[in-house]
């Protein structure tokens, strides 16, 4: 039976109180992510990209994350734990470190249906679509995502500047206007 969100929220909500609770959300999203049909029927099937909140409080946040084909986000970070949860398509991972005045490349992971990524509180990443359906994921983080203070890093020069989220919306909205007119 598909859960419902408030379920799903509330499965997350409850690993918090385990040992190591970026493990046991891992191990919720595993189970969530195994009933792909099941996440569509709650959360609605995606034909557009961008994010939508669950749950936002000082301690989680749950968010679905539905990345436009195309879309490239610039490297950034979060300050809390995370764990992203791929129920479809795949989001391309591009691992960072800091340097003095910059960023160097520290690897990456092609993230698939089906698979968990779990990132610490020190993570660097940027994340790209580049098949031509939209990656679909359940996205939790050990923190309220929306207010912590954090950076982002310019993809061209890496060059660090505060965490824009309204520049990330509009990065969603160009990327939905070019694929809505290729359609
Ligand atoms: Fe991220």
């Amino acid at each position: 039976m598909a859960p419902s969100v408030e379920e799903i929220v509330a499965r997350c909500h409850g690993a918090l109180a385990e040992h190591t609770p970026v493990l046991a959300v891992r191990d919720v999203l595993d189970e969530l992510i195994s009933d792909p049909e099941g996440l569509e029927q709650s959360l609605g099937t995606v034909d557009i990209g961008g994010i939508t909140t669950l749950h936002n409080a000082a301690d989680l946040t749950v968010l679905r994350v539905a990345w436009t084909p195309g879309i490239s986000l610039y490297p950034h970070e979060h300050r809390m734990w995370a764990a992203i949860g791929m129920y479809g398509g795949q989001e391309d991972n591009s691992f960072f470190r800091r340097l003095p005045g910059g960023l160097e490349a520290a690897g990456g992971r092609e993230l698939g249906a089906g698979e968990v990524l779990v990132l610490g509180d020190d993570a660097i990443h940027s994340v790209a679509n580049s098949r031509r359906d939209f990656a679909v994921a359940l996205h939790v983080y050990g923190g309220d995502f929306f207010s912590v203070e954090r950076s982002e890093w310019d993809s061209e020069t890496y060059e660090e500047r505060p965490r824009d989220l309204e520049r990330t919306r509009r990065l969603f909205e160009e990327a939905n206007d070019r694929w809505s007119n290729q359609h």
